[in-house]
């Protein structure tokens, strides 16, 4: 990660937000196959995909003019900077993170992007009885995940996860992996 740029690069343009709209955030679409299919099944709400890799961001650009969707916004960044840099807070009713961490080994720990600061930046950008998605593959980092967010009372799990098969949920189960999806909404 610390190859990449810090700055923020927006597609088609740099959002300004509507409070009164409904608004979605995926944090690391990959190829986007989820992220458009969240646009089309809410093309009242607008969406916003924050993907930190240059490649794929280019790639996700040439398949958002392919797809000609007006309610999706890019954002390359890493979502622990492009989240306190642009979104205020409690913007979104649902957020989607899904196989965002390639950092299944002990000593990559510290790049994980469920630390506490982290699950605190998503309490502040997410509206009252909103709710994050979180899929993973990995039942170490999974129980991770539920310790750090146990952390705050304001947080409530729930095992209902997401009901779409993502580019990289498809390749891991063909590879034997198993997969687990879960959720937390904003109690209070
Ligand atoms: C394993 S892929 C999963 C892609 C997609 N969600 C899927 O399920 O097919 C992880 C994606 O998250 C992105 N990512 C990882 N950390 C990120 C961060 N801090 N901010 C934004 N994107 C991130 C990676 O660049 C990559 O595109």
């Amino acid at each position: 990660m610390s190859m990449d740029s810090p700055e923020i690069e927006y597609y088609p343009a740099q959002p300004s937000f509507e409070p009164e709209q409904s608004h979605l955030l995926e944090i690391g679409p990959g190829r986007g196959d989820f992220l458009f299919h969240l646009a089309q099944q809410n093309p009242d709400s607008r969406v916003i995909g924050v993907e930190i890799k240059p490649r794929r961001f280019e790639k996700l650009k040439v398949r958002l003019a392919m797809l000609g969707l007006q309610n999706i916004c890019l954002c390359r960044g890493d979502a622990r900077v492009v989240l306190p840099t642009l979104i205020p807070d409690q913007l979104f009713e649902k957020i989607y993170i899904l196989f965002s961490d390639p950092w299944p080994k002990r000593r990559h720990a510290q790049h994980r992007l469920f630390q506490e600061s982290f699950i605190l930046e998503l309490l502040r950008v997410v509206k009252p009885s909103g709710i994050v998605f979180v899929a993973h593959d990995d039942p170490t980092y999974h129980q991770q995940i539920r310790e750090k967010f146990s952390r705050f009372p304001e947080w409530e799990f729930s095992p209902a996860g997401i009901d779409f098969q993502t580019f990289y949920a498809e390749k891991w189960q063909r590879e034997g992996r198993s997969l687990i999806s879960f959720s937390y909404k904003r109690v209070a």
